[in-house]
Order: C-alpha cells, then sequence, then structure tokens
C-alpha cells in the first residue's frame, strides 16, 4: 500500500497492469453503468473547458462520454491508456462526427508526450483517482499546459467520516480491481497546489449528485509550476 494521504491513512497502490486489466473489463459495460452518474461531473469539466476555448487536452479520456459536450470550437485530443475504452471512443467520434476532436491515442498520463505549454488546457473527468501517481499526472498536466491556462478536475473526493466514509474504506480494499481509489481525500489535490509556486487554485466547488464530485479548476500563472 501506498501512503498518500498525508493524513496517515493508507491509500491502495494501483500500477498501470492494474488499470489496463479494470478498464479492458469495464469497457463493454462502462457507458451502461457511469454515463448518468457522472453526467453533471462531465457536463461541469466541458462548461470550464468550453469557456477557455483553444487546444485542450483530455487526459483519461476513456470511451469518450464527455466528448459531445466539447464546444465545436474547441480543439481537443484525448489520451488514455486503455485502447479497448479508446477504441468506443473513436466509434462515438465516427458516429456523432465531432470533427473538433483532433487525436485519440494510447498514451501514459503520468508520461505524456507532448512539448512543455502545447495546449490551453487540460481535463481530467474523473481519472485522478485512477491513475498509479496522481501528483505526477498532475505535474505533466500543468507542464502541457501554457501559462495562463488551466488544469481541470472533477473527481470524486473521499468522505472525512460517516456512514459513506465507512463503505470506501471498504471499497478501498478493492482499488486495484475497480480500478480506482474511493477514498481519495482533496489534500492530495490541494497540497500539490500549495507545493507548486507556479499554480493557483482558481475555483473548488462540489457537484451533483448530493456534491458526491468535485470540479477543481487550477491556474497555471507561470511557466514552470513546479519551480
Ligand atoms: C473512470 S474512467 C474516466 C473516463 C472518462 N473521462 C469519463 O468521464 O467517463 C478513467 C480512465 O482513466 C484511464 N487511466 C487510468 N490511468 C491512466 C494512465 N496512467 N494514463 C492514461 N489513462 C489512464 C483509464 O484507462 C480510464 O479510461
Amino acid at each position: 500500500m501506498n501512503d498518500q494521504r498525508g493524513s496517515g491513512q493508507n491509500l491502495a497502490a494501483i500500477t498501470n497492469e492494474n488499470v489496463e486489466a479494470a478498464y479492458a473489463r469495464w469497457a463493454p459495460i462502462y457507458d451502461k453503468v457511469f454515463t448518468l452518474v457522472m453526467k453533471p461531473g462531465r457536463q461541469a469539466a466541458a462548461q470550464a473547458v468550453n469557456r477557455l476555448g483553444g487546444r485542450v487536452l483530455d487526459v483519461g479520456v476513456g470511451t469518450g462520454l464527455e466528448l459531445p459536450m466539447f464546444s465545436p470550437a474547441v480543439k481537443i485530443t484525448g489520451v488514455d491508456l486503455s485502447n479497448p475504452m479508446l477504441q468506443i471512443a473513436r466509434k462515438r467520434v465516427a458516429d456523432l462526427k465531432l470533427t473538433n476532436v483532433e487525436d485519440l491515442r494510447v498514451m501514459d498520463a503520468m508520461n505524456l508526450e507532448y512539448a512543455d505549454d502545447s495546449f490551453d488546457g487540460a481535463v481530467a473527468p474523473f481519472v485522478i483517482t485512477t491513475v498509479p501517481d496522481p501528483v505526477r499526472t498532475m505535474d505533466e498536466m500543468a507542464r502541457v499546459v501554457r501559462p495562463g491556462g488551466e488544469i481541470i478536475i472533477v473527481n470524486h473526493i473521499g468522505a472525512d467520516s460517516g456512514p459513506i466514509a465507512m463503505i470506501e474504506r471498504l471499497m478501498e480494499k478493492r482499488a486495484e480491481k475497480l480500478g480506482w481509489r474511493p477514498q481519495f481525500p482533496w489534500e492530495i489535490i490541494g497540497d500539490w497546489i500549495k507545493s507548486r509556486p507556479g499554480l493557483e487554485l482558481v475555483e473548488r466547488r462540489r457537484l451533483n449528485p448530493f456534491g458526491l464530485f468535485t470540479i477543481a479548476r487550477i491556474r497555471k500563472v507561470q511557466g514552470d509550476p513546479t519551480a
């Protein structure tokens, strides 16, 4: 187990192999299970992207459920580790003639193959709790975004206490199989922002249903956010 909470609680270790195996299993049923409950989160992410405009990288695009929500004026590049998930995204792009989606490719979010400052924004709906190393992923997102651009994250953030926290603790034991970490605490994102002088939090807001999900918009205010 990796201790990534800072609060002393353990978060499950997930590897790229776990992610690939989990999402090969999820791919055929993903849209049936996850379309509705996560729709408000995807809509909030898309609104933020559409306000930003320009060229945006969708990190962990999966089956591409968010792709039709982006304005046709925004040029989208999508990457994901799971080819079975991407195949469904490619079909969606073809079926819906989403001509603003310029590229969909297999790529590790922790090692983005793009130059610094390549995009106006990077968005990751429901991804940051699934990647093996969330901090490295956020650093990569920040690296490829131009100064003045935004990193937009939507995710479930683990509850601090109460029955939901108890359920999340039990589910966390199945994180490798599930392909995400139900206990993911806000501090991983919050501490990352505080430790990178080139970044500022511009919005943190709970989303429906029942405040289960959170959107965080982070602005890259200077060239190298880690400097
Ligand atoms: C819960 S899905 C979210 C998909 C989509 N954004 C949505 O809103 O439905 C998480 C996605 O993150 C991808 N992922 C996890 N780790 C990754 C990594 N290291 N690099 C790229 N994609 C990754 C998974 O393959 C999966 O498609």
